[in-house]
């Protein structure tokens, strides 16, 4: 399927360094573990761990899955992997690839509040505010964009483009 590039891999490259600085800043002198919802966000989070540059960041990963292998919400999130360690006291940075209806951010932030951490922030690469069902609040924003299904840095349409340096949108 052709593909149309939407948002270039300079501009990525130059919104996770602004991303990963403002982070730095915020927390300054805290700890912080980063969570980095699988599979969407891997890439991005290595990014932005390396944008935010500190040697006592740590990461773990927490797996779901809210989508078949179409384009459309099922509303139903479940949990494929869960994190290595507990997060009772820990300042965490849940990190998404994007929000969408915000049904998985919502859900996810419910689960993660219930095990205890001392805050919780989001920080997700895309938004798309046009599909949102259910409100959330997103601390660290990467990019808006419009109703468009989007593939690429570390996004994938049925697990393919996954591996593209930019965000594209597929054309049918
Ligand atoms: P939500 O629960 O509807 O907010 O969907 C969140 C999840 O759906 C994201 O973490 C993505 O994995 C996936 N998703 C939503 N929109 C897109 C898209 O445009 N491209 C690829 N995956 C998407
Ligand atoms: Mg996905």
């Amino acid at each position: 399927m052709p593909i149309r590039e939407l948002i270039s891999s300079s501009k990525i490259v130059d919104r996770v360094q602004w991303m990963g600085a403002a982070i730095r800043q915020d927390f300054s002198g805290k700890p912080l573990t980063l969570v980095s919802v699988l599979k969407g966000s891997f890439i991005f989070a290595s990014d932005l761990l390396r944008a935010i540059g500190r040697d006592d960041v740590g990461i773990d990963f927490l797996g779901v899955s809210s989508y078949a292998d179409g384009t459309e919400s099922t509303g139903i999130v479940r949990i494929t992997h869960d994190l290595s360690k507990p997060i009772d006291g820990c300042n965490v940075l849940l990190v998404e690839d994007i929000v969408d209806t915000g049904l998985t951010l919502s859900f996810l932030l419910e689960n993660l509040k219930a095990r205890q951490p001392a805050s919780i922030a989001v920080c997700s690469f895309l938004h798309k505010p046009s599909r949102q069902r259910v409100p959330v609040k997103i601390d660290y924003l990467g990019f808006t964009i419009g109703d468009e299904f989007v593939v690429g840095y570390g996004l994938d349409y049925a697990e393919k483009y996954r591996c593209l340096q930019y965000v594209g949108v597929l054309e049918p």
